[in-house]
């Protein structure tokens, strides 16, 4: 008992003007020097001086008191610190600022700078700051009696939830208030070490309806999307109020905010912006001594903002995380391929008045900085509005709106759609505009994967002489044949051939020439240049090609049979092809001679036939007169025309050996001979002038039409 008497008198004695226990207020007579605390009333937490990480320089900051890693949820002077342990004190002045000094220094190192009116600072000692137990330093004054009154209620005449760092808590706003000019953001710190102002802040967009985004300078880096009052936050599909929180957003003429609340306030729980630009929500678990991460922002690639361009669609299990939206196709083919999806994509025909809405569902609704709001529009009258003109490209129900007056409103997009992702489970539906034809395929549901991203190759010949072959990268190979994964190998010879699917659905077989292929630079572009020029649309298509660091790749369009395999290794590995490719070629040539028809177009109603297996089944079954154009009627010379139908199914045979040589063709044709019967000709034909929709290659998921699975209607 002496004991403790005597150190209360030497405490008295001691600390006259500053603490001696454990206060939750600063008055005007209070001088906190550091190593003092002030604690809130209930314990949660302190205020003091303290030093972040490794770093020895003195910050006042609050933080959890009951929890035992240090955690700072607020710093006042957090880029002006004292240099020394010892020296840092707090104070109140006169206006009553809360001011911190180095020392014995009379000017400040820092002050709130609050501007309370004269003429209610008339009795200062009724004026004091006070920790809340919510985290809240706030001023209150006495004689108006919200002393100690909680969160929710009071008129504090300053407080720090007004300011935050990096930190947002319970009750805590993000956003703006335009009356007052308060702007509520978090900011990351530097570092660890240092809790003066990093590169990521979060930002309000309030151009269309309010998103959140967080920004590394003034670059987007992620938003949350619009909100919902229903769905909550479009881009935080996982972000519901639970049995634990509750979330609230404000969105009137004076204020755009986002807050929540814990209904068990014995729980921790905070929002805080890392030093590395991420935003995460985790709870103390005083069990293990942790903070227990649940949710973090941004995710996953696609949380990237932008990342896939404009209107597309990125979805992280996709193995090439972007696709155009049904009815655009990628504006730069050539970097869309290279994974350089910044051009992103652009409709595919244009606007007219045969235009419906695809409804996509589970996605998160693109960038609403464009987007227009009408609160009192059904969403019937919403899509006959968007309709009207063109330049709406897109609309969304966005639900109740944000004060619950019950009314349905309605969002329409002009212009680009831009950071679209779709997810698993959540988020919203979004309407999208697309063509006739487009709402067609979806509606016969002839519209099996989308497709939506194939480079729409050359349909005619004129261009497929000026052809010029893609080069592509190096990555964008590895990633295609999964780092060339023997799983997807085909076959070897000179080189090793792979299976593989590029960024826009295509299938392909990716021939990578050995390095002991003896064949030099030189000999690898004319190799490439020779089959560029030789490509007929009867021949496999060549893709593309590759040549980075020691690699030397040739793509080819995959074909399904082995037929591929073949060409792939008795042509471009022994100098036949560019013989026995002319020769198929040729006789091609003379079958649509013969028949006045082009093999591309011939058998519309089933794609699968095409000239040449027409003509050799004609052939086989003794009627290869019926291949004759019925326009000849039947002025022609029997005896030659069959004898043009041989040699032309002679020059397509399967296997290049049988084939004759050019010199020989030209005898068989001027003179009499025989002529062997042909062996059954090479099926591997593709039509250039195939839309990618027809193609039956590929078992991607490409979820962008799996969750268009609802038409709304053509008109
Ligand atoms: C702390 O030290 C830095 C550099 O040594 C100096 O610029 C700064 O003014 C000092 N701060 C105070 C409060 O003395
Ligand atoms: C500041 O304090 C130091 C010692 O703490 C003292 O020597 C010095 O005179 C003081 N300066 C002023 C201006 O009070
Ligand atoms: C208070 O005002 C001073 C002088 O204008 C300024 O340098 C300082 O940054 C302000 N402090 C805060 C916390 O805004
Ligand atoms: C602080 O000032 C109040 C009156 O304003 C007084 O009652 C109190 O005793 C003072 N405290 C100290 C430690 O001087
Ligand atoms: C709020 O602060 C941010 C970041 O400093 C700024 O970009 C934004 O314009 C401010 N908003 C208002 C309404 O002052
Ligand atoms: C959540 O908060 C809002 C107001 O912010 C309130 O209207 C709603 O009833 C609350 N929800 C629950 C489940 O308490
Ligand atoms: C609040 O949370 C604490 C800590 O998890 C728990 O012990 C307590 O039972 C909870 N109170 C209620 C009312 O759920
Ligand atoms: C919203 O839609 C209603 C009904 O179509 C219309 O009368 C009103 O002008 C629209 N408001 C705005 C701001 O466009
Ligand atoms: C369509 O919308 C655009 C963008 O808002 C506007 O500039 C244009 O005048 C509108 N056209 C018509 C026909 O209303
Ligand atoms: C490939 O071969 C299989 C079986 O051999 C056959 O069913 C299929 O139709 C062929 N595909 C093509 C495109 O010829």
């Amino acid at each position: 008992m002496a004991l403790l008497l005597a150190l209360l008198i030497v405490c008295h004695t001691l600390f006259t003007t500053h603490l001696c226990s454990a206060t939750d207020t600063i008055t005007h007579n209070t001088t906190l020097r550091d190593g003092d605390t002030i604690v809130s009333n209930g314990g949660t937490f302190a205020l003091g001086f303290f030093s972040p990480g490794n770093s020895r320089k003195r910050y006042i900051g609050i933080w959890y008191n009951k929890v035992s890693e240090q955690t700072v949820v607020w710093v006042a002077n957090r880029a002006n610190p004292i240099n020394s342990s010892s020296s840092g004190l707090l104070r109140i002045d006169s206006r009553p600022n809360l001011v911190i000094f180095d020392g014995n220094q009379t000017n400040p190192v820092w002050s709130n700078n609050v501007s309370i009116p004269i003429t209610e600072r008339t009795n200062p000692s009724s004026l004091f700051y006070k920790l809340l137990d919510s985290g809240n330093l706030v001023l209150v004054d006495e004689n108006r009696g919200n002393r100690g009154s909680p969160v929710s209620s009071p008129v504090f005449l300053w407080q720090s939830f007004d300011y935050p760092t990096h930190t947002m808590l319970p009750g805590m706003k993000i956003g703006v208030n335009l009356k007052s000019g308060l702007n509520w953001t978090l900011t990351s710190w530097k570092s660890p070490d240092d809790p003066s102002i990093g590169d990521y802040s979060t930002w309000v967009d309030r151009s269309g309806p309010p998103e959140f985004f967080l920004r590394r300078g003034s670059r987007l880096i992620w938003r949350t999307g619009v909100w919902n009052s229903q769905q909550g936050w479009s881009g935080i599909p996982t972000l519901e109020s639970e049995s634990v929180l509750n979330y609230s957003f404000v969105n009137n003429p004076d204020e755009v905010s986002f807050s929540y609340i814990v209904y068990n306030t014995s729980i921790f729980s905070r929002f805080y912006l890392d030093d590395l630009g991420k935003i995460q929500r985790s709870v103390w678990r005083e069990s293990g001594r942790r903070w227990d991460r649940f949710w973090e922002a941004p995710g996953d690639r696609c949380d990237n903002f932008g990342e896939c361009g404009a209107f597309a669609s990125c979805n992280p299990n996709d193995p090439w995380i972007c696709s155009c939206l049904p009815g655009f196709e990628p504006k730069s083919p050539k970097d869309w391929n290279n994974l350089d999806r910044s051009q992103g994509c652009v409709r595919k025909r244009v606007c007219d008045n045969g235009d419906g809405f695809l409804r996509l569902l589970k996605i998160k609704i693109p960038d609403a900085s464009n987007a227009r709001v009408n609160m009192s529009m059904s969403i019937k009258d919403c899509e006959g509005e968007c309709r009207k003109n063109c330049s709406c490209t897109g609309y969304a129900n966005g639900g109740r709106n944000g004060d619950g007056i019950g009314l349905i409103s309605c969002l329409m997009w002009f212009g680009d759609l831009v950071d679209i992702r779709e997810y698993m489970d959540g988020g919203q539906e979004f309407f999208l505009r697309v063509d006739a034809v487009e709402l067609g395929y979806v509606q016969t549901k002839r519209h099996p994967k989308p497709l939506f991203n194939l480079p729409v190759s050359d349909t005619n010949e004129e261009a497929s002489a000026n052809f010029e072959l893609p080069s592509l990268e190096l990555d964008t190979v590895m990633v295609a044949t999964e780092n060339f994964s023997p799983a997807n190998k085909l076959g070897t010879g000179f080189g090793s051939v792979y299976k593989g699917k590029l960024p826009d659905g295509r299938e392909v077989a990716v021939k990578r020439l050995s390095k002991n292929s003896g064949q030099g630079m030189t000999e690898f572009k004319n190799e490439v240049t020779v089959i560029a020029k030789l490509q007929h649309r009867n021949l496999v298509q060549i893709v593309g090609c590759c040549v980075e660091k020691e690699e030397k790749i040739l793509i080819y369009e995959y074909m399904p049979n082995k037929s591929l395999d073949f060409l792939l290794f008795e042509y471009a590995l022994d100098g036949l092809f560019s013989i026995k490719s002319d020769v198929f070629s040729f006789g091609v040539l003379l079958l649509e001679i013969i028949s006045g028809k082009k093999n591309s177009g011939y058998y519309r109603e089933d794609p699968s036939m095409n000239l040449i297996k027409q003509a050799w089944e004609l052939w086989r079954e003794g009627r290869a007169l019926e291949l004759v154009d019925p326009s000849m009627g039947s002025s022609y010379p029997i005896k030659e025309v069959m004898k043009f139908i041989q040699v032309g199914i002679l020059c397509v045979q399967e296997n290049a050996k049988d084939r004759p040589t050019m010199s020989t063709v030209i005898l068989m044709l001027e003179c009499e001979m025989t002529i062997p019967n042909p062996k059954q000709p090479a099926f591997v034909f593709i039509s250039r002038t195939n839309s990618p929709r027809t193609s039956t290659a590929g078992t991607g998921s490409h979820s962008v039409s799996e969750m268009s699975t609802t038409i709304i209607e053509g008109r």
